[in-house]
């Protein structure tokens, strides 16, 4: 139990956690992953060598010490964070694990001078109830998942019934439970958690949903990452009818209802949840949807063909443009412009009164030039959602 005394330490280490967070949770995954190996296939390695994972952790931590009298005040934060975890499994067994190193970095990282005995027994104290929120709010989606049609806990056995080559970067693989039965629901937008065997090592990836649910399969659609560890094994090694471990769909990106024009904006790979956006939209309402789409060129340009149907079919309502940085190699179709994405580009295409739900997703600096465009186009902050492939991180 923190006691209001213990509330008030905390609080006076946010100014110590705002300059020096970073260095503690680099300082603290240091420890965790090279001391406790059990933990270490959960984690991305290619998100601690980036450092987006420490940052993200040592925002939240310093979030949470800011709002320790108020933690509703986390709001999206913390579901954000539930999500994750859960498309990761982390389980309640884990959370000791972190608690112990993150104390341990905060003693080495500050020193016995700052981190005195006081200081480390409030943390402890913050530690454990934040961890017992999470893992109550991580338990009420499991047992949610668990309890729905077609849903589960854990792993579960998936075979791949298709595996098709969308463009010359981005491979889908078709998704059906092993024992033929229906599939839990998700909502739009939503990812699954992968848990594979690769060169020996257990490695476990998130991938976007990016067809409509449909109650019988999943679709992934998964880009190659030069070097990648999971993106190329899924590319080369593989096939339709291999056997694939998914976690149940989570994630809090997801499409709300609403009557309003919807804008779907996508930069390469990004176009996975948008398209079953799209799709579900198209199935489930007569919204108005502009869908704009940036692809480096037209070879690795991805999902061309069924876009073109389906603005086709609903002529009435849906719009599609799409934009290639590079004008060579040509492709099949002609691009609405070519160059680098531009905000009288957008200003013209997207609905006029700027009364829409815009969701985009793509490369980060191409995430900070749509979220800046649409601010300054008067769109509320709430109406432009996005999310990131990898841990969030500050947009601008
Ligand atoms: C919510 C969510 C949804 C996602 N949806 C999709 C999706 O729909 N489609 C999709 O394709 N991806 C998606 N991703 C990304 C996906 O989870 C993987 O991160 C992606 O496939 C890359 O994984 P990998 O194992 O192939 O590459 P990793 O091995 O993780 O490497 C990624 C990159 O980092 C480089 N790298 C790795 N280690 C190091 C190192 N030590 N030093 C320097 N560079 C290094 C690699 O060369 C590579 O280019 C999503 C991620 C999230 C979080
Ligand atoms: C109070 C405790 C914890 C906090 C505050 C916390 C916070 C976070 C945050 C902020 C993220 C990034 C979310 C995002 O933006 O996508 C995250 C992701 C993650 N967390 Fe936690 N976490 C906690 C406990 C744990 C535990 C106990 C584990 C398991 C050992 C764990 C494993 C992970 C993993 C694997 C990811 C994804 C990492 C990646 O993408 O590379 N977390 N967590």
């Amino acid at each position: 139990m923190l006691t209001d005394a213990q509330r008030d330490i905390v609080k006076a280490t946010v100014p110590l956690l705002e300059t020096g967070g970073e260095a503690l949770t680099t300082h603290f995954y240091r420890v965790m992953l090279g001391e406790y190996p059990q933990v270490r296939p959960l984690f991305n390695q290619a998100h601690q060598t980036a450092g987006t994972q420490p940052r993200a952790l040592a925002n939240a931590v310093l979030m949470y010490a800011r709002h320790i009298d108020r933690l509703e005040a986390l709001g999206p934060l913390a579901s954000q964070i539930v999500n994750k975890h859960v498309a990761l499994q982390i389980l309640p067994e884990h959370y000791p694990i972190v608690g112990a190193c993150l104390l341990r970095a905060i003693r080495e990282v500050l020193g016995a001078e700052v981190a005195t005995d006081a200081v480390i027994d409030a943390w402890a104290a913050a530690y454990q109830q934040l961890a017992d929120i999470l893992i109550g709010a991580e338990a009420a989606v499991y047992d949610a998942l668990a309890a729905a049609p077609g849903g589960w806990r854990g792993g579960r056995a998936f075979t791949v019934a298709r595996k098709v080559r969308e463009s010359s970067e981005i491979t889908s693989f078709h998704l059906v439970r092993v024992d033929g039965g229906p599939v839990v629901d998700f909502k739009p937008g939503q990812y699954i958690g992968l848990k594979l065997v690769v060169g020996g090592q257990e490695v476990r990836r998130n991938y976007s949903l990016s067809a409509a649910p449909n109650g019988a399969s999943y679709r992934i659609s998964v880009k190659r990452e030069p070097e990648g560890v999971v993106s190329t094994h899924l590319h080369d090694q593989v096939g339709e009818g291999d056997v694939l471990e998914l976690f149940p769909p989570a994630g809090d990106f997801t499409l709300d209802a609403s009557l309003r024009p919807l804008v779907l904006i996508s930069g390469g790979v990004g176009i996975t949840p948008t398209l079953a956006m799209l799709e579900s939209a198209l199935a489930d309402s007569q919204r108005e949807v502009v869908f704009v789409h940036y692809a480096r060129n037209a070879e690795v340009h991805a999902f061309g063909g069924v876009l073109d149907d389906w603005a086709r079919q609903h002529a009435d309502r849906l719009r599609v443009h799409t934009v290639y940085e590079q004008p060579a190699p040509a492709g099949p179709r002609a691009p609405a412009a070519i160059g680098r994405p531009a905000a009288d580009q957008l200003a013209a295409w997207l609905p006029p009164g700027r009364d829409f739900d815009a969701y985009f997703l793509g490369p980060k600096p191409f995430m900070a030039f749509i979220k800046r465009t649409l601010q300054d186009m008067g769109v509320p902050p709430e109406r432009a959602r996005y999310e990131f492939f990898g841990p969030a991180e500050q947009l601008g």
